[in-house]
């Protein structure tokens, strides 16, 4: 990638194809304290108010800089590899490659918590292994007074829903949610209901003194490429019927419709909702549904077996965040009468991981 000049026109050339830069988008770029501020970065001008025949008089480039002269007066000096820079996706996560993995998976991804952990380079190491694997684990992070909410504040923003700032997981009388008892939970998807669904779940063990209650995890990504290679009329079908998902509590109605797999404007994976006891399929053509209705066993029959299902037990002041677009989660069941058991959860978007990846790749030059 190079920036290379002809005429008094700036072009962007990358491996033999060969772009002008429009006068404008240069232009847009000035830089300089009359025109950018220094402490946020936002333009102080208002690009909209430019007149629209912006013309290059002159323009000189060296190793580091570009040089240009625009005919409404204005001169600026930009940095040649901040242009590069806009036409790369360094900075972009979805470069960051998935690993598939399954029940062979043998490290945990576990970081061990410190107080700095959040302005520190193991923080970005976390991150990264986050998007890599949807997950990561917390060792030794603070138990008391619910420091839970903190440690998701600290990355970005906790995202509340009608189940408050965040939900304490443990089993208790005339429950809302199967999750408030001992049941086993099958591997699931939270909250397919809401619209926008939470990105990302934060669990941390406060307490786990029962010998059952393991927490399980499944890659949806990993399960759906094989469903994709095996079944691939089944993996079609769940990915063009939009499903209702549903949620009823005594003082609201939480309802969305999405597709079982849904997939990005490339055909790439993009969510995965999975919650049998919460999915309403329209009524469809009666083959429609045969296909439907063996599809979505099939699936659940893979979202099930050992084969993809990593169990593991969560111990107290072990934090597992988890990608709620990607990962299914559930938990094996215990008895209550053995001990306690008590966990605490919240949601956090991915505007608040990816704002704190670039943000310590940015400060440690990454
Ligand atoms: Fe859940």
């Amino acid at each position: 990638m190079k920036i290379e000049l002809s005429e008094n026109k700036v072009f962007f050339e990358n491996n033999g194809s060969k772009k002008e830069i429009h006068p404008f988008w240069l232009r847009e770029r000035v830089n300089g304290e009359k025109f950018v501020d220094k402490g946020t970065q936002q333009r102080l001008f208002d690009p909209t108010e430019l007149k629209e025949n912006i013309e290059i008089k002159n323009v000189s480039l060296s190793d580091k800089y570009l040089n240009v002269s625009f005919n409404d007066g204005v001169e600026t000096k930009l940095t040649v590899q901040s242009i590069l820079n806009e036409f790369s996706s360094f900075n972009d996560v979805k470069l960051i490659k998935k690993i598939k993995w399954d029940s062979s998976l043998e490290n945990l991804n576990n970081f061990e918590f410190n107080s700095n952990i959040f302005e520190e380079e193991m923080m970005y190491e976390a991150l990264i292994s986050f998007y890599k694997y949807g997950f990561v684990i917390f060792k030794k992070v603070p138990t008391e007074n619910n420091f839970l909410v903190k440690f998701a504040n600290s990355i970005g923003s906790i995202r509340r829903t009608n189940f408050g700032e965040f939900f304490n997981v443990k089993s208790k009388p005339n429950p809302n949610d199967l999750a408030y008892t001992s049941l086993p939970l099958a591997p699931h998807t939270d909250n397919p209901y809401r619209n926008p669904v939470p990105c990302i779940q934060i669990l941390h063990c406060i307490e786990n003194e029962v010998s059952g209650g393991n927490s399980t995890l499944v890659d949806g990504y990993t399960v759906t490429e094989e469903l994709k290679k095996d079944y691939p009329d089944y993996y079609k079908i769940l990915t063009e019927v939009k499903v209702r998902y549903q949620f009823i509590d005594q003082d609201v109605v939480l309802e969305d419709w999405a597709e079982m797999i849904q997939l990005d404007e490339n055909k790439n994976l993009k969510q995965v909702r999975f919650s049998p006891r919460l999915d309403f399929v329209p009524l469809m053509d009666k083959e429609k549904l045969d296909l439907y209705y063996a599809a979505r066993k099939k699936i659940s029959e893979l979202y099930n077996s050992d084969k993809y299902r990593l169990e593991f037990k969560l111990n107290s002041g072990d934090l597992l965040m988890m990608d709620n677009y990607r990962l299914l989660h559930g938990r094996t069941t215990y008895d209550a009468n053995e001990g306690k058991r008590f966990l605490q959860g919240c949601y956090i978007d991915y505007d608040s991981t990816e704002g704190r990846l670039k943000h310590l790749k940015r400060k440690f030059n990454i």
